[in-house]
């Protein structure tokens, strides 16, 4: 049986006879009842489980266009901001150091994919012109501790310069076998071994930087001793400053933007990227004045501008025809609701098209950018439950236990109580009633729940809570959290709320 199932494989392989060939008792034997022989029945002509999948495909030329790993070679309506970066940036390329910038603008609006496209445009033009001019790209979301963005720098040029001083044994290594001194800079071959020698242990003590444990400023140490290694200019973008700031002070950017004065051979310019207009208000005046020498603003997209967006790419990813003419307006026309998100856009626009391709159309169309802009709702709505904090996904859950039994216009004492013996029944903690309705006000801002305040007259005020979201999926991912879905039978509380 080993056998056969080793040359039926085989077979699969390299006959063009192929899948249909292949014994029958072979997958009979291995997938009893799975039903493989009913797809592979007999017949040269007969399609197996993929090849119907993979033959319609009559939607997506290449996906991974639409996606955002996707750095786009051209970007539309970002002349502007592209160059304004490149004008501040070509003193690199002249050997001087280019002012430090500020890149500010809301989410999708193409800061990182401008200043990676910028980015690979000014270390080409350096490789072409052979000047020594280097970028390095830090996301601060993920690299976001002082010793981390100092110690993924470190080691970046730290292997650089071993590259660097690699090539340059191997090349004293080719005149000491070849036994010439001609054109080189030695006089005698003891000259080339003592520099060999003096290389190999320089190369002995570049040490990578752990990724923990050593004091901040040996690792600062190593970093400039590294950038100084030789003459270059490096600029340094760090997309996502913002995070940085939040969760580690600006201790970092401070000794960054001191460290020109340190160098002997280098200089360094550093390019901040934010989605946070407001985040220079928690620098020191002296960091926020060097680091903001210069500003660029990425304006939100309008409609107009997300469709030629969208056009450009989707000639890319889709089959030609593969759109019907409403789809690509209709992507805009929502994303530029969303503040202009060209993220929220292609998002749409690729969701539309596997929605299309799951339900086998032939053509993308109207109806399927609806659904897609309904599941990413939906998408964004569970994953800002699922991460809420224990105290907020009570009051939440309270909220749709008062509205699945039919109560309207919920006031926040309805919530409290119900929220009061929820919390007896897990064993949480009870907050007080004003701190519950805290939590409301921060569900009402996150879009889950709705709370208008209305006056009862001499009764003063209250507010009316009502939810934004569909029930049930948000009550699924409420009971998936291990806590509250320890509680069985919630009725008995809704009963209760009239009780206090
Ligand atoms: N002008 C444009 N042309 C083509 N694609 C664009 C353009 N602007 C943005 N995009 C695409 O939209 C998506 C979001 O852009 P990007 O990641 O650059 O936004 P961002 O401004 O950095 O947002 P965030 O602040 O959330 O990081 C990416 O897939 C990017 O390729
Ligand atoms: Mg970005």
């Amino acid at each position: 049986m080993d056998d056969e199932i080793h040359e039926g494989s085989r077979e699969v392989e390299t006959g063009d006879s192929g899948v249909a060939d292949t014994p029958r008792d072979r997958t009979t034997d291995i997938t009893s009842g799975l039903g493989l022989d009913e797809v592979l029945e007999d017949g040269a002509d007969t399609q197996g489980l993929f090849d119907d999948l993979l033959s319609g495909e009559p939607i997506f030329e290449n996906k991974e266009v639409l996606r955002p790993s996707y750095t786009p070679q051209e970007l539309p309506h970002r002349n502007n901001q592209i160059n304004q970066m490149a004008t501040i940036l070509v003193s690199a390329l002249r050997g001087e150091t280019p002012s430090n910038v500020l890149i500010y603008g809301k989410t999708g609006t193409g800061k990182t994919a401008s200043a990676k496209f910028v980015s690979e445009e000014l270390e080409s033009t350096s490789r072409k012109y052979d000047v020594p001019c280097e970028v390095e790209y830090i996301n601060c979301e993920v690299t976001d501790t002082q010793y981390r963005v100092l110690a993924q720098l470190a080691n970046k040029f730290i292997e650089k310069n071993r590259t660097h001083i690699e090539e340059r044994v191997a090349n004293l290594e080719t005149i000491l076998d070849s036994g010439s001194l001609a054109d080189t800079e030695f006089d005698t071959m003891t000259a080339v071994k003592e520099r060999l020698e003096r290389l190999e242990s320089e190369l002995a003590e570049m040490d990578p930087v752990p990724m923990t444990g050593w004091p901040t400023d040996r690792v600062y140490t190593t970093f400039l001793k590294a950038v100084d290694h030789h003459e270059r200019m490096v600029v340094i973008m760090l997309d996502e400053i913002d995070k940085l700031v939040e969760k580690s002070g600006d201790d970092t950017l401070y000794n960054l933007s001191r460290m020109n004065s340190e160098f002997t051979r280098s200089r360094i310019s550093i390019m901040g990227i934010s989605n946070d207009l407001k985040f220079t208000d928690f620098l020191d005046p002296r960091v926020k004045s060097s680091l903001g020498e210069e500003e660029i603003v990425f304006p939100p997209y309008d409609a107009n501008q997300l469709r030629d967006i969208l056009q450009h790419r989707s000639e890319m990813s889709f089959k030609s025809g593969a759109l019907t003419d409403d789809v690509i307006p209709l992507c805009a026309a929502f994303a530029a609701q969303e503040h202009g998100d060209a993220r929220r856009a292609l998002d749409l626009l690729r969701t539309a098209g596997e929605l299309a391709e799951r339900g086998q159309a032939d053509t993308v169309a109207e109806n399927h950018v609806r659904k897609a802009q309904d599941k990413i709702e939906l998408d964004r709505v569970v994953e800002v439950v699922r991460t809420l904090p224990t105290q907020s996904k009570i009051v939440l859950f309270a909220i749709i236990l008062l509205e699945k039994n039919g109560v309207h216009n919920i006031n926040t004492g309805e919530v409290f109580n119900i929220y009061k013996r929820l919390c007896e029944e897990i064993e949480a903690d009870v907050l007080t009633q004003r701190r519950v309705t805290d939590l409301i006000s921060e569900l009402d801002m996150l879009g889950i729940v709705n709370a208008v305040v209305v006056s009862k007259g001499r009764y003063g005020r209250t507010k009316e809570i009502s939810l934004s979201v569909p029930t049930d999926e948000t009550e699924v991912v409420l009971l998936s959290d291990s806590r509250l879905g320890s509680v069985e039978d919630a009725e008995p509380f809704v009963q209760a709320r009239f009780d206090n």
